[in-house]
């Protein structure tokens, strides 16, 4: 063993006989320990031979070195020799808030199991993707991580992401566990008489790398765990816009259509979306040459971009081996999946028989910026401004083994029947009027399979990883919801460029895909914010990527899910980009819940409606109540843009939760947060409280009595009406959702957002600042201002506004000129409303208060009195 100050490594050997739970146990280990920072602690188990496999630094890359010392740490690390075991206590408070003494570790070959003690009935939260309760149930329960595609977000078992961080709340304090291990893994939480309570990791490979984060504020365990795994990126201003999309657009008139009809009923739509359906025979890189044909298509990029408008289309992964131009192309780069003997894979996805990329080969980001390059282009191709990848888990619709991958996906209507003949275009101007789409003759049942093999030497490499596993069917069998290892997606026993094995990166696919995605859009735009969209993902896939949380469905129960996967991504997993399919994917909706979720989504980071092939339309103009819903709610939304969009920059910063929290980030010390799970601040300090009842027109809510609290909507202050810090709310009708001010506050309107089309022009309006002062009499706020789409801006405007009692200062930096002023301030009043020395009562948004128009610029440092 050797100790200094900041370290401490160690060789660990099998105690007595090997247990051989599910598999050969590793006889010789190494402990190293790493005090990193005074908040952060690194403990990491591994084979002294280290031939196990570790997630390549290609992909993930924590930090490593030991620059603190152990008597500035938060964090202290004891062990036991024999058997051996170790602990983590918080120094401050002696409480220990991990040990592994209850039971002894165990380390094979595919099978590693952890075992720690907790207090009993622990508040735990993380650990994702799941669609579970948000603070994790502590009996009995068991999280698997094994990134699966699994439609209707079914409870108690693994979807398509990966997060093996949890953030643990005790006594006020928050600290994090992360475990830097991509195999697939069992999570158990269980207390039973015998054990006491414990959470255990039982993991089929890989090492234990462990992260521990002091906290002790839930924000800091957010930062700490950024300083892990990466800060989330920045996105462009109109990412925040309202997106619209559903898969079964069949015809780019179609995709017209929609956009038309949003004009038509005055709501602002930012982006339009298309799914598969642009693909010629649902095969990536290409186009469907009659129902979206290229100049079609080019006309309606170039109708969105002159009208401030985007558009994003969908990207699966896998190449068809029926599109001779891609595939011939990947074959050159040599950059696909293949099997021991050369011979490339080949299973099905949407378009029929495909094979895979293979991310970790050489060759794959040529490939792949190649594809996006020539395909999303202003002159050759379509001009999209982002991407929406998907199916990257990956899935794979071809059982195991893959006798037929041809058949497999060829389902009646699939692909879906042809569009019926419409004969004119919507009268979108630009447009011709006498467009004919033809009806589409092709099928799919038409293809054929070429396997090819590849008999260069890098084809086949020396496995990472121990030699003699049983990829397939390991001993040790984790709870994949779909089954065996191999179901929905490729087989585990796949080999990658450089030796990995799918078995062991199997939950990694998404994040090379979106590292490469990301470089490909770099390439195509230097220096615009690339803008990604993933279903799966891995830690730390944040710093490129958002997320949408995948095929849920129009019901009540996923509605309500959407706050809680909301804030694990935005708060937890780094991933501030986040929001699920507004008004649900699966099943059709109703005008009542598509009203809710109108509203509940446009405060979402990631506001999208999106709906499968099978469900109705349910663009939000298709019902009256929906429309005044939407309108409404991107008004408001539009309104905090500028303040929530500087809420995100600082995530960006420095990892810091500012995005969607839930309650207890902002008030750990008041344990009645703790168990809520569907009240949320947008921002850091704009609480939404929504309906969660359905049919009900009232809610119940909790507002801390740490501070005082303004109605967003009206501007005046609110009391809770009973001694529990509850409001009731009754006749929140389908076009109102709950949300309040925390005093303190000021923030940064765009004033008149309701006359905005868009974000582009919303950017010309000027601010209003709302100022909504604490018990104190006090208020502050800031407000960050750049181009909203260069990557790592030079200008930009970091500015603080600080106000007390009736005097309102403004510095900070000031190096972006917007162009527009602040027109006004309106402080609310605390208690009953008075309006006697303003000048008007009421701000251009309605809201009660003193209000003093102003024409002041921002750019440079201000004051006034009001
Ligand atoms: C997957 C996606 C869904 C998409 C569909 C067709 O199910 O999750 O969003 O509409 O594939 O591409």
């Amino acid at each position: 063993m050797v100790q200094t100050d900041a370290s401490l490594t160690a060789d660990l050997s099998l105690a007595g006989d090997a247990c051989n739970a599910y598999g050969q146990d590793i006889d010789d280990l190494k402990l190293l320990v790493e005090y990193q920072t005074d908040s952060r602690l690194h403990v990491k188990i591994y084979d002294a031979q280290e031939e196990v496999y570790q997630i390549p630094k290609s992909i993930l890359d924590p930090p490593t070195g030991a620059q603190g010392s152990s008597r500035d740490s938060d964090l202290i690390f004891s062990y036991t020799e024999s058997p051996f075991s170790f602990a983590i206590q918080r120094s401050s408070s002696k409480e220990t808030l991990f040990n592994t003494s209850g039971s002894n570790l165990i380390f094979e070959s595919q099978y590693v199991r952890l075992r720690t003690s907790l207090p009993e009935d622990p508040n735990l939260y993380g650990l994702g993707e799941n669609s579970d309760p948000f603070r994790l149930e502590t009996v009995d329960y068991t999280r698997t991580l094994w990134n699966a595609g699994q439609a209707f977000l079914p409870q108690y078992t693994n979807l398509y992401s990966s997060h093996p961080i949890y953030l643990e709340m005790r006594n006020g304090q928050a600290h994090g566990v992360f475990l830097s291990n991509s195999n697939g893994m069992d999570i158990k939480i269980n207390r039973t008489k015998e054990a006491g309570q414990y959470l255990e990791y039982n993991i089929i490979g890989g090492v234990l790398d462990f992260y521990f984060l002091s906290g002790p504020a839930p924000a800091d365990v957010a930062r700490q765990y950024a300083g892990v795994v990466g800060t989330p990126t920045q996105q462009s201003y109109w990412t925040y816009g309202f997106h619209q999309c559903k898969y079964g657009y069949r015809d780019v008139m179609w995709v017209a259509d929609v956009v038309y009809n949003y004009s038509q009923a005055s709501i602002p739509l930012e982006t339009m979306w298309t799914d598969i359906d642009y693909m010629n025979l649902r095969r990536t890189w290409t186009l469907d040459p009659e129902r979206f044909p290229l100049d079609m298509m080019q006309e309606l990029v170039t109708y969105l971009h002159d009208h401030g408008q985007q558009y994003i289309v969908m990207v699966d992964p896998p190449i068809s081996l029926n599109d001779s131009k891609s595939y011939d192309t990947a074959v050159d780069s040599g950059a696909l999946l293949k099997y021991d003997n050369g011979t490339y894979f080949v299973a099905t996805m949407w378009p029929g028989a495909v094979s895979y990329i293979d991310w970790f080969h050489p060759n794959a980001q040529s490939f792949w910026s190649g594809q996006i390059g020539s395909f999303f282009n202003d002159e050759s191709g379509i001009d999209v401004d982002g991407m929406w990848i998907d199916m990257n888990e990956p899935a794979n619709f071809c059982g195991y083994p893959c006798t037929n991958p041809v058949e497999i996906a060829i389902e009646e209507d699939d692909p879906p029947a042809p569009p019926p003949v419409r004969t004119t275009w919507p009268p979108i101007p630009g447009f011709p009027a006498d467009f004919q789409p033809p009806t589409a003759t092709s099928s799919p049942n038409s293809q054929k399979v070429k396997v090819k093999r590849d008999n260069s030497p890098s084809a086949t490499g020396n496995m990472t990883g121990l030699p003699g596993r049983n990829f397939d069917n390991p001993p040790y069998a984790i709870d994949n919801g779909v089954g065996p290892l191999s179901v929905g997606t490729i087989w585990p026993e796949l080999q990658e460029y450089g030796g990995y094995v799918q078995y062991d990166t199997h939950n990694l696919y998404a994040s090379a895909m979106i590292a490469m995605s990301r470089e490909g859009l770099l390439e195509r735009r230097p220096k615009q914010r690339p803008f990604i969209i993933s279903r799966s993902t891995f830690s730390g896939d944040g710093r490129n990527s958002g997320h949408w949380t995948g095929d849920n469905a129009s019901t009540w129960a996923h509605y309500l899910l959407s706050i809680v996967q909301n804030m694990e991504f935005a708060s937890i997993f780094q991933i501030p980009m986040v929001g699920a399919d507004v008004c649900g994917f699966n099943d059709n909706t109703t005008e009542t819940l598509c009203a809710r979720w109108a509203m509940l989504g446009a405060w979402y980071p990631f506001y999208r409606n999106h709906a499968d092939i099978s469900a109705n339309s349910q663009e939000f103009y298709r019902w009256p109540l929906v429309t005044a819903a939407a309108q409404k709610a991107i008004t408001a939304r539009f309104s905090l843009l500028d303040y929530f969009y500087t809420a995100f920059y600082q995530q960006t910063v420095d990892g810091s939760p500012k995005t969607i929290m839930p309650l207890f980030f902002e008030y750990p010390n008041d344990p009645k947060t703790l168990n809520i799970s569907y009240q949320f601040f947008f921002g850091p300090s704009v609480l939404v409280s929504p309906v969660t009842v359905e049919d009900s027109l009232s809610v119940t809510l909790y507002l801390p009595p740490e501070d005082i609290f303004y109605d967003f909507w009206t501007g005046e202050s609110v009391t809770t009406t009973d001694s529990s810090d509850m409001l009731t709310l009754d006749n929140v009708t389908y076009t109102d959702i709950p949300a309040h001010i925390r005093g303190g506050t000021i923030l940064p309107l765009r004033s008149d957002a309701k006359s905005a089309n868009t974000t582009a022009e919303l950017r010309t309006h000027d601010f209003e600042l709302l100022i909504a002062p604490d018990a104190n009499g006090k208020a502050s706020g800031s407000l960050y201002l750049d181009d909203g789409i260069t990557l790592d801006p030079q200008q930009f405007s970091n500015i603080e506004f600080s106000y007390e009692n009736g005097h309102l200062v403004v510095n900070g930096s000031f190096g972006y000129d917007s162009g527009v002023q602040v027109k006004s301030l309106t402080v609310l009043v605390n208690g009953a409303a008075s309006t006697s020395n303003s000048s008007s009562s009421t701000d251009s948004y309605g809201r009660n208060g003193i209000i003093q128009q102003l024409n002041q610029g921002l750019d440079a440092g201000w004051e006034a009195d009001i």
